[in-house]
């Protein structure tokens, strides 16, 4: 016989053979038949990996990449940051950015933004948008996106989550995850849990009651997994109750896969891990970004020295650890590769398309919070013929810097370009002055802004300038806020206090002398101090918008959108009016001793301020004005008893009382008359967003199910619900309840955190 001949024999026999056997099906292997269940899928591969194969895609073999098993003709996974857009390719074992040519992006608004919508809908076109992005640079794992409660205004990382309130973060958390993984593009949502502050981060351990943990910081977690279906959890740095996230036995494998039957994949935050047998046998499933041989800061390429490498192969060989724990995590990490590299059906993805931008512009646009507008001053009227535009960012790039998010945009329009760009068609003339020097720098990564923004003249010739120039303008727009520093709005540490910086209120203070109509437009992702509050015309929040941050503004301040954001975190006056903060208890924040306890418990943001004087909010949270009127109704409902089947329906009519078209955000808050256990005045338990004409009124259904009248009892460990009266507060924000609606529950209600509502 012919050797060729032989050889064909041999490979229809092992063929025949292994098709007997089970193992292949005329479609190719079982692992590659992607007409087969999933998971008859995975567990064929992990059936025919060895030990070391299994080992080897748990962990990571680059920053941001872990192999595949290449014998098996399986791809690895590619992980990318998150969650506003995709970050540049860095160097395969450093932070620096590697210089491509091919991944510069769309800058989505920050989550804080998005938040701010109140809108679902608005979450899933971001989720689409950036997943397709990914998609196309070919990235299997978005790192994101990020639902950290807003517990403190210091956090540096607020700017990546989604507000105060676990309701608002857990309906729009969902939506976002689902447009990620339409690509087949798995989702990441961050991180897990109780990393609330950036200020010892690595270590910082949160004491916390059980209560509060499952009523404000899980839900938005909850929602990702049990509604979402998210695919993959980045466990965070910190620690909790003694263990540090990712080494958790507790949030991993009680609540996470226990309780919420999570089967995606627990990745680690990059350099979360620390200790071998304590990750390997408490749930976490894969390991990023360690920085080596579990002792050295730096040393390179010793990806073998993982905690999940070597080490875990090593007491799985002397029987230490069970070879068990390493099949659930290699099975998981399979199906993951098969939910997306290896999704044949998944589309190919877009990116920097023009649908990207005009979606960045409607998140950003939808986001932008009107707080403040003495006499109708915006819109931007005929009457105006001259604007100062006044303040550094105004014309500062926000994408570069501020951590793991920072990215490389193909473009960023500037506040002061869009503010031009759109005056310039109304024939308005726009000046500009820079009224403080804050931060020149723009650099992350190596990834450069190409600004110079140095400014030589002195704080008193800066403001003097502005001032000048002011009493010249028929309008001042003051363009300020925070920036992507250090303890500003950025990853790795805390804002220092509460004000904003760099002489910001002196300058506002002045130009509100100089001019009556001065508008303040403050960039953040954080709350401030505004002792100006009263002096100037009108305020926006802007927070970071990205790619489209200066159409979005200009979009807003000449109303060709009509704003509609609301807050999703309250406006305090004072760092103290934040629970955390009121009594200067240092244990409280940033923590003591290595702990930090959330000795306020259910009680932040308006949970928190509901029970102090109105003076002491700026903006409540929910706040948000629109150029038009809304009057909402009175409410009803069919029924005045719910039984905690189903849903209790409540219907609210909403009225356009002004000439433009506009959306409401129509939001319920559940009070509860009585209970045996305390209870915050309200809470958000359903919003709904609706868009009214002008003299058109539109009802609005809210549901409420009966997770809407429960409490966490941590002693049974059951969300409880105690018959007797409720009442649902209803308005267009936490401050400005216009309806109510009583409910009588007549039923004790119980369940467990894992039977689904
Ligand atoms: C951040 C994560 C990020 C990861 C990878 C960490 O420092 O906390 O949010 O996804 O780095 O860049």
């Amino acid at each position: 016989m012919r050797k060729t001949d032989m050889k064909l024999r041999f490979i229809t026999t092992t063929a025949v053979l292994l098709m007997t056997a089970g193992y292949i099906h005329s479609a190719g292997p079982v692992y590659l038949d992607d007409s087969l269940p999933l998971e008859t899928r995975v567990k064929d591969a992990l059936s025919r990996m060895t030990t070391a194969e299994k080992i080897a895609i748990i962990h990571a073999q680059s920053k941001f990449s872990s192999p595949g098993v290449p014998r098996l003709g399986i791809p690895g996974i590619w992980c990318t940051d998150g969650p506003h857009g995709i970050r540049p390719d860095v160097l395969w074992d450093e932070w620096e950015q590697a210089g491509a040519t091919n991944d510069s992006c769309v800058a989505f608004p920050a989550l804080t933004c998005l938040a701010a919508t109140w809108n679902p809908e608005m979450s899933a076109l971001y989720g689409k948008s950036i997943g397709e992005e990914a998609r196309y640079r070919n990235k299997n794992v978005l790192l994101g996106p990020g639902v950290n409660i807003y517990r403190t205004p210091l956090n540096g990382r607020n700017f990546e989550y989604m507000g105060e309130d676990p309701l608002l973060a857990a309906k729009m958390v969902v939506p976002y995850i689902k447009g990620v993984q339409e690509n087949g593009v798995a989702a990441c949502v961050k991180h897990y849990a109780l990393n609330n502050q950036e200020r010892d981060r690595d270590h910082v351990n949160v004491i916390i009651d059980d209560r509060t943990l499952h009523e404000i910081y899980l839900p938005a977690f909850k929602a990702a997994v049990t509604e979402g279906d998210i695919w993959s959890i980045m466990p965070g740095y910190n620690k909790y109750d003694g263990d540090h996230a990712c080494e958790n036995q507790t949030l991993l494998l009680d609540i996470l896969k226990g309780d919420w039957g999570f089967d995606g994949v627990a990745i680690s935050d990059w350099g979360a891990v620390h200790n071998t047998e304590k990750v390997a046998s408490n749930g976490l499933d894969m390991e990023f970004g360690s920085w080596t041989n579990g002792l050295n800061w730096g040393a390179s390429n010793a990806y073998d020295d993982y905690f999940l490498a070597k080490p875990y192969e090593k007491l799985i060989s002397e029987g230490i650890l069970p070879v068990e724990g390493l099949d659930d995590k290699a099975a998981r990490v399979l199906r993951l590769i098969m939910q997306t590299e290896m999704n044949r059906n998944r589309p190919y993805g877009s990116l920097n398309s023009d649908e990207h931008y005009a979606a960045a512009r409607k998140i950003g646009t939808e986001g932008i919070v009107l707080l403040k507008n003495e006499n109708n001053l915006l819109p931007v009227t005929p009457g105006i013929k001259k604007i100062l535009v006044v303040g550094e960012n105004a014309i500062k790039m926000m994408t570069v810097g501020g951590g793991s998010s920072s990215l490389k945009v193909q473009r960023e329009t500037l506040p002061l370009e869009g503010i031009r760009g759109n005056a310039s068609g109304r024939g308005i003339e726009v000046a500009y002055e820079r009224g403080y020097v804050g931060d020149v720098t723009g650099e992350y990564n190596g990834v450069k802004t190409g600004q110079d923004l140095g400014d030589s003249r002195t704080a008193t010739q800066l403001i003097d300038d502005a001032v000048r120039a002011a009493r010249d303008a028929d309008m001042v727009i003051f363009v300020g806020g925070l920036n992507k520093s250090a303890n500003q709005d950025s990853e790795g540490s805390d804002r220092l206090d509460f004000s904003l910086p760099y002489n910001q209120d002196a300058v506002i203070e002045a130009l509100a002398d100089a001019n009556p109509n001065t508008v303040v437009v403050n960039l953040t992702g954080n709350a401030y101090a505004m002792p100006w509050k009263d002096k100037v015309a009108a305020i926006i929040q802007g927070w970071y918008i990205g790619s489209e941050a200066g159409n979005a503004l200009a979009d807003v301040i000449f109303g060709d959108a009509n704003p509609s954001g609301k807050l999703p975190m309250t406006f305090a006056a004072a760092l103290t009016d934040y629970s955390p903060h009121a009594a200067n208890d240092s244990t409280m924040y940033p923590g003591a001793g290595g702990d930090v306890i959330y000795k306020e418990g259910l009680d932040i943001g308006y949970r928190h301020t509901d029970r102090l004087k109105p003076s002491r909010v700026n903006y409540a949270f929910g706040h948000g004005l629109s150029y038009t009127t809304f009057k909402l109704g009175k409410a009803s409902a069919a029924d005045k008893v719910f039984d905690g089947k189903g849903a209790f329906a409540i219907q609210v009519p909403v009225t356009n009382t002004g000439d433009m078209a506009g959306a409401e955000v129509v939001q319920a808050y559940v009070h509860d008359d009585k209970s045996s256990v305390y209870r915050p005045y309200k809470e958000l338990k359903a919003f709904s967003k609706v868009n009214v004409k002008p003299g058109e009124t539109v009802t609005v259904t809210l549901e409420l199910d009966k997770s809407a009248f429960a409490f966490y009892d941590p002693e049974s460990k059951l969300w409880t619900v105690e018959p007797g009266k409720f009442e649902v507060l209803i308005g267009n924000s936490s401050d400005n309840i216009a309806t109510r609606i009583p409910v009588a529950v007549s039923e004790k209600l119980t369940w467990k955190d894992s039977e689904d509502i």
